[in-house]
Parts: structure tokens; sequence; C-alpha cells
């Protein structure tokens, strides 16, 4: 992959960021529904190439019962023909989860794991047992966050906005991979990732992908209830966005990182004259998720699911 400047861009119009002198530029998915959008196709691009230079027949990984990155490790693979297993934390592996429908119809073969064999998941011994059994897999880490994981973001630019450089680069930060890859590529801007899983190790994983980078800051105190919750006020501000900009965010990853902007934004965090750039990350698919959780209602999923 060649560096690329990102062409997608649309600028988000509030008085908000008249009132601070700020302009906000968000980089947008041309296929937003699409599961390898956003931060996916560039975690998955060198595992993928790597799995087949080495003869694997695939890959390997793990998540959530409604991961994103296990929806999109399942299409990638699917497109390069490859075979794909999801270790998912799950005590019993549900046939009506859409993530989960979404994965086995792409071909990937799924293995629930106790909460308790999933915190396994990092362990050096239990690694390499698990690539024991299963030696023709490559193993991807939680998230597709890895050194090959994050070399593929490092190639998106997003300080070239369409009017100019952006100074500051938004992100929401989950494993790491994503803003550790945006600081080492876009190194003459300060890059901020929202911390939306409250992980304490999480600045240590992102130091050990860039150790030479001291241009990003991850801030913590923006995930309200933990990970993967949410209150009204938050899904509002999706609703709202939809409807002001014909971008549909999703309150777990993008919605929880635009909110905290906002938050920054209006308590002065910014200097005056500056420009910002929002990755919208993708992860679109987790709304049917909540959708079948009960956790969104048919009425709002339909709003924020609607062709533009
Ligand atoms: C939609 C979305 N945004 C942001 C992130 C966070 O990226 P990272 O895990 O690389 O920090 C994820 C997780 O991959 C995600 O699914």
């Amino acid at each position: 992959m060649n560096k690329k400047p990102a062409n997608n861009w649309q600028q988000i119009c509030d008085p908000l960021f008249d009132q601070h002198d700020l302009r906000l530029w968000l980089y947008h998915p041309a296929h937003p529904f699409d599961v390898l959008s956003g931060n996916k196709q560039l975690k998955l691009h060198y595992p993928l190439k790597i799995a087949q230079k080495q003869g694997k027949r695939g890959v390997l990984t793990f998540g959530g019962a409604f991961s994103n990155h296990l929806a999109a490790t399942a299409s990638a693979c699917k497109q390069q023909s490859m075979a794909s297993i999801g270790l998912v934390r799950t005590d019993q592996l549900d046939a009506h989860n859409p993530t989960l429908q979404h994965c086995q119809t792409s071909g990937m073969h799924l293995v629930p794991l106790s909460r308790t064999e999933y915190r396994m998941r990092s362990d050096s011994d239990w690694l390499t047992q698990l690539q024991q059994q299963y030696p023709e897999f490559l193993i991807v880490p939680e998230g597709g966050s890895s050194a090959l994981g994050v070399q593929g973001v490092t190639e998106l630019d997003l300080t070239q906005t369409p009017h100019g450089n952006s100074q500051y680069i938004v992100t929401a930060s989950g494993s790491g991979g994503t803003l550790a890859g945006l600081a080492l590529g876009n190194p003459d801007a300060k890059v901020i990732g929202i911390d939306v899983v409250n992980d304490i190790s999480l600045p240590d994983k992102i130091k050990q992908w860039c150790p030479q980078a001291n241009n990003w800051q991850l801030i913590r105190g923006y995930t309200g209830k933990g990970y993967g919750r949410f209150d009204a006020e938050l899904l509002q501000l999706c609703l709202d966005f939809r409807q002001c900009h014909q971008i549909t965010l999703e309150p777990i990853y993008t919605g929880k990182a635009m909110s905290a902007l906002y938050q920054l934004i209006a308590q002065g965090s910014f200097p005056k004259g500056s420009s910002i750039s929002f990755f919208h990350t993708g992860g679109l698919q987790g709304l049917a998720g909540l959708r079948y959780r009960g956790l969104l209602s048919e009425a709002d999923y339909q709003i924020l699911t609607a062709p533009c």
C-alpha cells in the first residue's frame, strides 16, 4: 500500500466551532455500512498479506459477540478466499446474533470461549498452545492491533483536508492500534485518542507500537458507564448528527469520540484558528446488534441506517 491522501472529507459546521474559531473536518468511509470500512481494512491489510506469504490457510482472531473486528476479519478473509476462525467471548454461540450470523455466512468458523478463557488471549504460553492447535492460521490479536495492524494505519494521511492542513486528528481508541498508526503516519499533527474502553493498560500498549512518537495523547474520562454502554444523551447526539450532517455515528466508538470532542471544544481545549480532523472508524454493523439486544429502538435504527 502506498501512502494515500484521504479523499472522503466533509466539513462539520456548528456554532460551537465558530465560537471557538475552529474548523472540524470529518474523514468518512465511502461505503459507511461496509464492515471493512474505517480502520478495519487498514488494520487487516498486512496481517492477511503476511498470512498468504507464509502459506497459511487463514487467520484466527478474537472478539466479543458483537465485535466489529470479527465481522471485518470474516469479510476480509472471504474476499481473499482465505479461511477464518473467530474465538468469541461468549458461553454459547447465539444463532440469531447479527454479527455472528455475518461471520458465519462469510465462512468464519466460530468457537465460543468463556470469559475466563478469553482473559488468556494475550498470555504467551496460551498463545503458543493455540498456535500449535491451529498451525495453519496466523493469529491476529483482538481488535487487529499489532505491529502489522499499526503499519496499515500509518498509510492514511489525515492532515490534508480540502482547506489546508489540520493540526489535530481525533479518533476513538479501543485496542490502541489505530491511534498508534495515526501518530506514526501523521507526525506533524497531534493525534488524540478518546478511550472508549477504560483500559488502564492502553497507554503502555500504544507506546509499544510507536515508541518513537510523542505526538499522541489518550484522553480518558469519556467512557461513561463503560465500554459498550451509552445513555439517551449520547444516542441523541448520534441521531442529531445524522439529521444535521447526513453522517451515521454509532454510540460505542465514533459517537462516544464525537461527543468527547464536542465537550473538549466547549472546554476550550484547542487553540483558536486550529483545524481538527475526525476519523470515522466505521463500525456501523454494530447498530444491528444494539437493535437485537433492545438497546436501540426499531425507529432509531431505521433513522441511523436509512440511505443518505
Ligand atoms: C468502529 C471502531 N472505531 C474505533 C475502534 C478503535 O480502534 P483501535 O482498536 O485500533 O483502538 C474500533 C475497534 O477496532 C472500532 O470498531
